[in-house]
């Protein structure tokens, strides 16, 4: 499955959610990138200044970098994509890789927040820089002792900010219609409580993706 969505819609907090109920492995291009960056490797130094200022890293280099990570064996019974694809070209990419491995998606979660509400949910996010749990200052606060050591992220700055909604609606829209028109398409409203939003990406799975693991 795929979670889509603006940036700071959640998807990553959810994709943390989702994972404990489907046991697939979550696969965030962001965090991907994030890591190379802070190793160092060619392809981090490649996306840094991309990164910074909110622009997409090329087509190519995530693209290659996302369709190796799903021949990993732990994909073998299934995935949750967050952040890819996000432009046309990566979306045509993933359908022609797992068309030749004959491995259909089941759903592309639409995590969907006005515009409106994104700049205060990012410019709030902290991280906690050993455990990746996100926090929000004010919507998901993190516990006084953990405060002095979580860290915000170089692209969550206003600036960045605006430069990264306006590429959300003018590469990431495209594909929108392309996963409607493959009637996978699920629209879940993102504006809320996280836990009630979970339960909304619950409800739209459920029959779709794999059975929820018990107690979930
Ligand atoms: P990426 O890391 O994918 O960032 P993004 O898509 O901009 O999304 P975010 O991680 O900012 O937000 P999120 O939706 O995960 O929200 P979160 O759960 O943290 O990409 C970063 C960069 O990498 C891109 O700009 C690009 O340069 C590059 N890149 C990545 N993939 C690429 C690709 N495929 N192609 C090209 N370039 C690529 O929540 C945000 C905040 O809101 C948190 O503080 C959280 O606590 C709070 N929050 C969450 N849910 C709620 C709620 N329901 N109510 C109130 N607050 C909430």
């Amino acid at each position: 499955m795929i979670l889509v969505g603006p940036p700071g819609a959640g998807k990553g907090t959810q994709a943390a959610r989702l994972i404990d109920t489907y046991q697939i492995p979550h696969i965030s291009s962001g965090d991907m990138l994030r890591a190379a960056v802070k190793e160092g490797t060619a392809l981090g130094l490649q996306a840094d200044s991309y990164m910074k200022g909110g622009h997409l890293v090329p087509d190519d280099v995530v693209i290659g970098m996302i369709l190796e990570r799903i021949q990993k064996p732990d994909c073998a019974h299934g995935f949750m994509l967050d952040g890819f694809p996000r432009t046309r070209p990566q979306a045509e990419a993933l359908d022609t890789a797992l068309r030749g491995a004959q491995v259909e998606l089941d759903a592309v979660v639409l995590l969907e927040v006005p515009d409106q509400l994104i700049v205060d949910r990012i410019t709030g996010r902290r991280s906690d820089p050993d455990t990746g749990t996100i926090y929000h200052l004010t919507f998901s606060p993190p516990p006084a002792e953990l405060l002095a050591k979580l860290v915000q992220r170089k692209d969550d700055t206003a600036e960045a900010v605006a430069t990264r909604l306006a590429k959300y609606h003018s590469e990431t829209g495209p594909i929108v219609p392309f996963y409607d028109g493959m009637n996978i398409l699920r629209r879940v409203d993102g504006v809320g409580e996280p836990d009630v939003v979970t339960t909304r990406i619950i409800a739209v799975l459920g029959p779709v993706v794999g059975r929820p693991s018990p107690g979930a």
